[in-house]
């Protein structure tokens, strides 16, 4: 007797999705594991309280399985754990030894439960400005991890929407828009580089108004939903030093080393007139500081996963500290120092 375990997640609670997305799971079970529909002895299916418009069992019946027992209830909650999530325990007599087992977890479905995983992640949230992308990426670096700047992706279906002329304040509009915006990562030495609709965008988006939208678009839950599996598929297949607001907190609660980076928003808005000095622009601090402010508020008073400090988070003040300081701090927090 074989045990597979399996876990999906579902676009939105309705019946389609729920039974779309469990037929996907149990063929890929079925598939990778070389299991013959009728060696199938019993199927449990589980779903997140947030998915109660069908049995996933009956997804079994499509795939032609009427001689198991199946079985449905609903998943235990626990704090942070992934939201619409199906998941499923398949039990075979193929003759094949438990250890062969391949358990399959299909778009970011992979940590239900994040008490008890534990991905080799690094996650760092905080405030614009508290230097947390400069940080990141000398800690991935050091570790030979992938950096993965999450603002990024928020910031390109922003400029996505400006460039097609979509107000970032409509919500149904910037979620249509979403729906089809192509974004794709690839790592560089790894360092990330962005494209939107097959175009390089990773310098076009670092204006002050691709951060203003990117922050009014990250407020819609279709978008963060569409990002959100995105960023889980990219720590599921690599190490990675992942930046962002919600990335301790909801993205990869089951990080080994939760980082928040703060600093006061006059220090983070005087390192923004520094950036931009360096760039040859002359900005007026007040201005900037203004902005900082006003940024903070939106990301931190949002519905949808706000900027917060996850319980088992280390929080550094960066106001007084150099970069090599902070990212050294860091380097002792992941050894366990
Ligand atoms: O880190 P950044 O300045 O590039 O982020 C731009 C905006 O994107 C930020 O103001 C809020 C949003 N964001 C988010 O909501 N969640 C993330 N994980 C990352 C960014």
């Amino acid at each position: 007797m074989i045990c597979i375990r399996g876990a999906v997640t579902a676009e939105e609670n309705t019946r389609e999705s729920i039974l779309e997305n469990t037929e996907l799971l149990l063929r890929e079970i079925i598939e990778k594991n070389d299991i013959a529909v009728e060696d199938i002895v019993c199927i449990d299916f589980t779903a997140t309280k947030d998915l109660d418009k069908a049995y996933p069992a009956v997804a079994a019946r499509k795939l032609g399985i009427t001689e198991a027992a199946l079985m449905c209830m609903q998943e235990m909650y626990v704090e942070n754990s992934l939201k619409m999530c199906l998941r499923v325990g398949l039990f075979a007599e193929n003759g094949k030894k438990q250890s062969s087992a391949k358990h399959i977890y299909l778009k970011g479905a992979q940590v239900l439960r994040p008490d008890i995983a534990v991905i080799d992640a690094v996650a760092i949230d905080g405030p614009a400005g508290s230097g947390k992308s400069t940080v990141a990426k000398a800690i991935a670096k050091a570790l030979g991890y992938v950096y993965v700047d999450t603002g990024a992706m928020y910031r390109t279906i922003g400029l996505d929407c400006s460039e097609n002329g979509i107000d970032c304040r409509d919500e149904k509009a910037v979620s249509q828009k979403a729906e089809s915006t192509d974004i794709e990562l690839k790592f560089e030495n790894g360092l990330q580089k962005i494209y939107l609709n097959k175009k390089d965008v990773t310098e076009k988006i670092r204006t002050q108004e691709c951060a203003e939208n990117a922050s009014l678009v990250a407020r819609y839950p279709y978008v963060r939903e569409k990002l959100a599996s995105l960023q889980r598929k990219i720590a599921e297949d690599t190490q990675v030093v992942m930046d962002g607001r919600d990335i301790g907190t909801n993205i990869l609660p089951g990080a080994k080393t939760k980082i928040y980076l703060d600093a006061s928003s006059e220090v983070r808005a005087k390192r923004r007139v520094g950036e931009l000095k360096d760039k040859g622009i002359e900005a007026d601090f007040s201005q900037i500081l203004a902005r900082v402010i006003q940024r903070d508020e939106q990301d931190k008073n949002r519905e949808h996963n706000p900027l917060t400090v996850a319980k088992d988070a280390h929080v550094i003040d960066t106001s007084n500290m150099s970069v090599d300081e902070v990212r050294e701090k860091i380097l002792a927090i992941v050894r366990g120092e």
